[in-house]
């Protein structure tokens, strides 16, 4: 079905929208591509990344959203379908910590099925901080999930509560990962956020303790997202500094593409084992080619990791709304968007104080 011979009154822009050889293409104003959805089940996590969710702002009293306000499986799959006729084709089910959604198996079972437009099946990944891994990675993959993300920023155990700051063992997200390899849930990636000075003495560890495996770890530049209360760019370590500390170990080739089109530039081991990714969303921003939306758990599209607001879909799914509808009020949001907030992050938007930006909070959009 194609969404483009929908009559939509909110567009009459079709030509933001092609339809050639089975494949749909829904162009932003800067003829950016919707491709990726990033899908948040819960805004909350059993974890308090200082960096994210610090715990003097997200405490006992915080207010995370009802389990009531929360979009049903069923929403969220109309929602699945309705970017999949957009042009999506590929889901990141996020949080704040997504296995802490309850039956989340079931909702995995029913977006594996999906295909996209031009009919290939969806590629399914999810964002994870590994706490719970252990224990659902079999029934994840059984459900269909295609691969894990684990963010995980320090090897050292104490480094690792302090940044996480959480009364856990580093151990319990090492063995997570370790059946993630075990099931199969390839190709598995590790996303370290590094802050000078409280854990840049972990990026040789990780490189260390992951090379030769399979699993690929990438540095992500720590950004001034909403949550991020303590962020200041002195803290932040550039991917080019990264890189120049892992190559001082480990010689690195880098892997040549054709066009930068996801976030990380990946480097590969000389010897072959394996490879290394560098996320300079910081330094050198990629919006460019930034094809992702994001949806929150309560059902606001957010077109930017760095919006200050979302569109509300939740008039689009409720029941008397058609999957067509809900993709006729995707599509008017998208071919309006012109965000590119890192690019522009230089510019005078930034308060004096240098502090970030109060934008849409981190767990609640899932990075
Ligand atoms: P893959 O398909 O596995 O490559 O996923 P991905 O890199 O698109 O997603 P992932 O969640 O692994 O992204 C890694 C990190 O990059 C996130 O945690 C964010 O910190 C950052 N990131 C991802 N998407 C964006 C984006 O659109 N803008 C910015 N500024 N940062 C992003
Ligand atoms: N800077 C960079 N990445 C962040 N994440 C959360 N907060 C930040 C930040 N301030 C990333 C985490 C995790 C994902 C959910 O979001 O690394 O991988
Ligand atoms: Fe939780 Fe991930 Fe945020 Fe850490 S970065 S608090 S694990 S959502
Ligand atoms: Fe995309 Fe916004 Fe990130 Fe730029 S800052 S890459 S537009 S999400």
């Amino acid at each position: 079905m194609n969404i483009i011979d929908q009559p939509n009154p909110a567009d009459t822009a079709s030509r933001h929208s092609v339809f050639a050889g089975g494949a749909t293409s829904t162009l932003d104003k800067l003829n950016r591509p919707l491709r990726d959805l990033r899908l948040s089940v819960i805004d909350q996590c059993n974890f308090r990344c200082t960096y994210c969710m610090p715990r003097d702002t997200f405490g006992a009293d915080y207010r995370f959203l009802p389990s009531s306000e929360r979009l049903s499986f069923e929403q969220i799959v109309k929602l699945a379908k309705a970017f999949a006729l957009l042009g999506v084709e590929k889901i990141r089910i996020t949080g704040g910590e997504p296995l802490l959604r309850r039956g989340l198996e079931s909702l995995i079972e029913q977006l594996a099925k999906l295909t996209t437009a031009s009919g290939k099946p969806m590629e399914l990944a999810l964002t994870t901080n590994g706490s719970l891994l252990a224990a659902k990675a079999r029934s994840l993959r059984d459900a269909g999930l295609g691969r894990v993300t684990v963010s995980l920023d320090a090897v050292d155990d104490a480094v690792f509560r302090r940044m996480s700051d959480v009364d856990m063992p580093v151990s319990r997200i090492l063995d997570g990962i370790e059946a993630a390899r075990e099931v199969g849930l390839a190709p598995i990636k590790v996303n370290a956020v590094i802050e000078r000075g409280v854990n840049d003495s972990q990026i040789l560890p990780l490189v260390r303790l992951f090379k030769g495996t399979g699993v690929t770890v990438r540095f992500i530049e720590y950004m001034d997202v909403g949550g991020a209360g303590g962020w200041s760019n002195t803290k932040v370590i550039t991917a080019r500094e990264t890189r120049d500390i892992v190559a001082s170990a480990f010689p690195l080739v880098p892997v040549v593409v054709h066009e930068q089109m996801g976030t990380a530039v990946n480097y590969r081991h000389a010897d072959g084992a394996g490879e290394v990714g560098f996320i300079a969303s910081v330094s050198q921003p990629f919006c460019g080619s930034c094809s992702r939306a994001r949806v929150s758990a309560d059902g606001q599209l957010f077109s930017c990791l760095f919006a200050t607001h979302g569109t509300d879909l939740r008039p689009w799914l409720a029941e008397t709304a058609s999957v067509e509808q809900l993709a006729g009020a995707v599509r008017s949001r998208w071919i309006q968007r012109d965000d590119r907030y890192s690019e522009l992050r230089s510019t005078p938007r930034r308060p004096a104080s240098g502090k970030a930006y109060p934008t849409v909070r981190m767990s609640l959009v899932g990075g």
